[in-house]
């Protein structure tokens, strides 16, 4: 079969013939690969930088963690892959796919997943959003950031505040549900005194956070208080895009009725994936097929994989690669 395969980890992935999965356990199916989204996720584990790989050691892979394909039956499903999803063909186990609703095409059916994974896990499970909070974005012009402003407002968060750096894709987050935006692209001292101040007026229930770094150094010390009450803030850190450490002062977690956590590979109970598969993705890809989620893709067929590997994908868009 066809293949995206990545023979050395910091190489490039190759087009190229690969060896086709057989399944090997009652478990597991073979899917005919259409689409698969290449997200930050799936560069990272193929270059082996991600912290899931790199105890990995050399050999020839094809790359792609999920994707859209048929079963032999004839059923079109999303599902996470058992081998590299970037491919004519891939192995799936039976209870990590989901159906998908008639309506939806295959290269957004692939494209939403990861957005919602990084969106709604973090807003239900690490910060259990309630209706009528607000929420601020850190880092919102991107694919997930958008996709996180969409899924906020679906669960009835009553103000939406998003940081970014691309002044175009910042005004545009405020047709997809934004109240305020807060440019990273200012000096600190008037990023820190607009958050203040829309903490003051409307203090934030939950920040979910792609950038870490210097802007995630900055909401929090936004947040530090004077040894008086201060309102509960779950600060829920997702992407690393700026930066993998920061530094928080004891003074300012001390001072600040704050939970701080983290949600990736390996941060979520059984329970939660399992309600991802079945409840959480099914109901996406239903209100993407009604059009009432915004799902900007960019697609390039597999042959072109290695030409476009390091291509800019153009803001706010997810790169999707059709079989
Ligand atoms: N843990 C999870 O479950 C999970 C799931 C999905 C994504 N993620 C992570 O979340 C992060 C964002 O993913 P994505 O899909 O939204 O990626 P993306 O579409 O490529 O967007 C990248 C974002 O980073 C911003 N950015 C890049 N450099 C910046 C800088 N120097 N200063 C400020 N902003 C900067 C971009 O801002 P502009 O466009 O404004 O320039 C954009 O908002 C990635 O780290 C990804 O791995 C994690």
């Amino acid at each position: 079969m066809k293949a995206a395969v990545m023979y050395q980890k910091n190489g490039m992935p190759q087009y190229t013939d690969f060896p086709e999965p057989t399944v090997q356990h009652e478990d597991e199916l073979l899917i005919f690969m259409k689409a698969a989204a290449l997200k930050h996720v799936d560069k990272s584990r193929a270059t082996g930088k991600h912290y899931s790989t790199q105890n990995d050691i050399n050999h020839a892979e094809v790359i792609g963690g999920d994707g859209v394909g048929v079963l032999e039956n004839d059923k079109r499903v999303y599902a996470i892959g058992v081998s590299g999803m970037i491919a004519e063909k891939a192995l799936i186990e039976k209870v990590r796919m989901v159906p998908l609703p008639d309506d939806i095409d295959d290269v957004t059916a692939a494209a939403l997943p990861n957005a919602v994974i990084g969106s709604a896990i973090g807003l239900r499970y690490k910060a259990n959003i309630k209706r009528g909070e607000t929420v601020l974005i850190n880092g919102a012009t991107g694919f997930t950031g958008k996709m996180a402003v969409q899924v906020a407002k679906y669960y009835g968060a009553k103000k939406i505040i998003v940081t970014g750096r691309n002044k175009e894709s910042l005004q545009s987050l405020l047709a997809l549900g934004a109240d305020e935006i807060v440019s990273v692209n200012q000096n600190d001292e008037a990023f820190v005194a607009q958050i203040k101040k829309v903490n003051h007026i409307t203090p934030i229930d939950i920040i979910i956070d792609y950038l870490w770094g210097h802007t995630a150094e900055l909401i929090l010390s936004c947040l530090k208080g004077n040894g008086m009450f201060t309102h509960k803030t779950r600060f829920v850190f997702i992407g690393s895009v700026t930066g993998d450490t920061i530094q928080l002062s004891a003074a300012n977690l001390r001072s600040v009725n704050l939970q701080l956590s983290g949600s990736g590979l390996g941060s979520w109970a059984k329970d939660e994936v399992q309600a991802l598969l079945t409840e959480i993705l099914p109901e996406m890809f239903k209100l993407a097929a009604e059009h009432k989620l915004i799902v900007d893709t960019i697609s390039i067929p597999l042959k072109d994989i290695e030409r476009l590997w390091n291509m800019n994908v153009p803001p706010g868009k997810r790169l999707v690669i059709t079989i």
